[in-house]
């Protein structure tokens, strides 16, 4: 079963001046897909505190761990040079992938830095903001999910 931490990355939805539609987006597509989903939390777009959830839900257990927001180019997106600041190792396929496929749905796919990547003995996923978008880029690279969490936690895999 694979355990799942969700993040919420968003100034306005941290200070409750809206409601956080991301989260619930993506959790609802775990469940979907018959994921536990373990931890959850809004945070603002803050490089310490997402680095700082993220490696707590790793320490927790979440063999992934899904972030929603913050990758684009406003000048308070900083989800991933969090995410960079603390991983051992990128895995481009997963952006480009992500980027690929959304291209097909909306040209501004282009503006989001979504990438993956390992911290701790995590698979870190970052999704664009939108919960449509968060969705859907997660759907294109579900595939690829449950071998590299495997492994991100140092588990015998069979390839
Ligand atoms: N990807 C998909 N699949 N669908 C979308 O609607 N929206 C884009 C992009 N990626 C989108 C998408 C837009 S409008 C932006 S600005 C960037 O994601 C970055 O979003 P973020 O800063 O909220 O993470």
């Amino acid at each position: 079963m694979l355990t799942v931490g969700i993040i919420t990355v968003s100034d306005r939805a941290s200070a409750g001046e809206y409601e956080d539609h991301g989260g619930p987006a993506v959790r609802a597509a775990c469940e979907e897909r018959k994921w536990e989903v373990q931890s959850e939390a809004v945070v603002p777009d803050d490089l310490e505190q997402i680095q700082r959830t993220i490696r707590a839900f790793s320490a927790q257990g979440c063999g992934l761990i899904l972030t929603t927001g913050g990758t684009g180019i406003a000048e308070r997106d900083v989800t991933p040079e969090a995410i960079r600041g603390i991983m051992r190792v990128e895995i481009p396929g997963f952006g480009e992938t992500m980027r690929m496929r959304s291209l097909e749905i909306t040209p501004n796919a282009i503006l989001s830095r979504s990438l993956a990547a390992v911290v701790d003995s995590s698979l870190v996923i970052a999704l664009p903001g939108k919960p449509s978008g968060a969705v859907e880029c997660l759907g294109f690279v579900e595939g690829a999910i449950p071998h590299s969490v495997k492994l991100a936690r140092k588990e015998p895999t069979s390839c």
